[in-house]
């Protein structure tokens, strides 16, 4: 994703009385369990019931997918399915050429434990690759790389089986270069994983996030061979964590399985097996797939069944669509809650998915899914996606 405002940070603030919107019950939940009147304690899913208007629940309210996914008996996993949200603001003001402004802002950590009551697994956590490394090639930060640990370490303790993807958010890109075709060298991009490796590289519910949305590369092959490299350096480096490659056009789910798959599905893993390296995909839902409008205009279900049929085809890989996400608006209610739907039923070639955004973006951003500073969520959230997570 990409934006170029920078936001202003929302702090959450948790109220004891269950009104309109709030939650009343659910594992875990120890608050109030009844509604004032004119609302109706419904619950959403195991994890969480909320104080809705008049009696009419909303859990009909994800319509099924209008195609189910191939069957595919004889795939298995190594990971269980994902479903949740990417907490922004380390990433706020990395430009699309890769240059950067800013100076991060933390996501606030309450929303880790809010949304994982919820049933919520998976928090995507990009940062800006000039904060972590301020040299290019050089050796990370401890000042960033603390603040940053604090919130991956409250993401993982929100949950016992919740992951997280550590996301570099520069497209490809240091300053207006592009990694190995005249810009960084691949030994200077392999540099910044290879010391992540070092502080994560043995906790298995960190996923590293190689590259956020590479886009307009001279040459698909050559960025394949890129991440090549860098799988070869992250292994020799001690790492066993899944390895999340993107390909080209935003890190697309539409080209992939013309554009960047066909090379992508080359790259091979030390370990011996391609079982942890899973593609990086992403997919709006408004007119033009920038994820800038509010209203949505596709499912994209067509999209993902042409990619899940090439992944199946080509090793029977695996893929995460670790961005999509639409308005507070109807049609993307309807829209999202479809995709996700049919994500689900496509597990586990899909893996999961990841919400944008949430974090340190205001409520009243557009795609935005932060909760609301009196503790409620967000339409979309409700209605699209806690009916689809995990
Ligand atoms: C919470 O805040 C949202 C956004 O300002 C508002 O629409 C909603 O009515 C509020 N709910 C409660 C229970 O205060
Ligand atoms: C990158 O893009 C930003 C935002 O458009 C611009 O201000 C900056 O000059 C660009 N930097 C380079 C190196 O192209």
């Amino acid at each position: 994703m990409f934006y170029s405002a920078v936001l202003l940070v929302l702090v959450s603030v948790a109220v004891a009385q269950q009104t309109e919107w709030e939650q009343c019950g659910g594992i875990g939940w120890t608050g109030g369990t009844t509604c004032v009147s004119g609302t109706v304690c419904t619950e959403l899913n195991d994890y969480y019931s909320q104080c809705l208007p008049g009696a009419a629940p909303s859990t009909t309210a994800a319509p099924s997918p209008t195609t189910s996914a191939p069957s595919t008996p004889t795939q298995t996993s190594l990971i269980p399915r994902l479903g949740g949200v990417n907490t922004a603001g380390y990433d706020f003001s990395v430009a699309t050429n890769g240059s950067f402004s800013g100076t991060g802002v933390s996501p606030p950590v309450s929303q880790y434990s809010h949304f994982t009551a919820e049933g919520a697994n998976l928090y995507r956590i990009p940062f800006a690759w000039q904060l972590m490394t301020p040299t290019l090639g050089g050796t990370i930060d401890s000042s960033f790389f603390s603040t940053y640990d604090t919130t991956v370490q409250a993401a993982l303790n929100s949950g016992p089986n919740v992951y997280v993807i550590v996301d570099l958010h520069n497209y490809a890109r240091w300053n207006g270069e592009i990694i190995g075709q005249g810009g960084p060298t691949n030994a200077q991009f392999a540099s910044i994983w290879t010391q992540i490796a070092a502080e994560y590289g043995s906790n298995e519910r960190i996923i590293f996030g190689i590259m956020n949305e590479p886009h307009d590369l001279p040459s698909v092959e050559t960025w394949s061979d890129t991440l090549q490299y860098v799988v070869t350096q992250v292994r020799a480096a001690g790492s066993q964590n899944f390895l999340l490659l993107p390909g080209s056009s935003y890190s697309s789910a539409q080209t992939f399985p013309t554009e960047a798959g066909p090379y992508l599905v080359t790259i091979t893993d030390p370990l011996g097996t391609t079982d942890k390296l899973l593609f990086d995909v992403h997919k709006y839902l408004d007119s033009d797939n920038s994820g800038t409008h509010a209203d949505c205009v596709t499912n994209n279900v067509d999209v993902l069944t042409t990619l899940v049929q090439f992944l199946q085809e080509n090793g029977n890989r695996q893929a995460i669509l670790s961005e999509t996400g639409g308005g507070n608006t109807a049609s993307c209610e309807t829209d999202l809650g479809q995709e996700l739907a049919y994500v689900q039923s496509a597990y586990p070639t899909l893996v999961g998915f990841s919400i944008w955004a949430a974090g340190a973006f205001d409520p009243t951003y557009v795609l935005s899914v932060t909760p609301n500073a009196n503790g409620t969520d967000q339409p979309l959230w409700i209605d699209a996606v806690i009916p689809n997570l995990p």
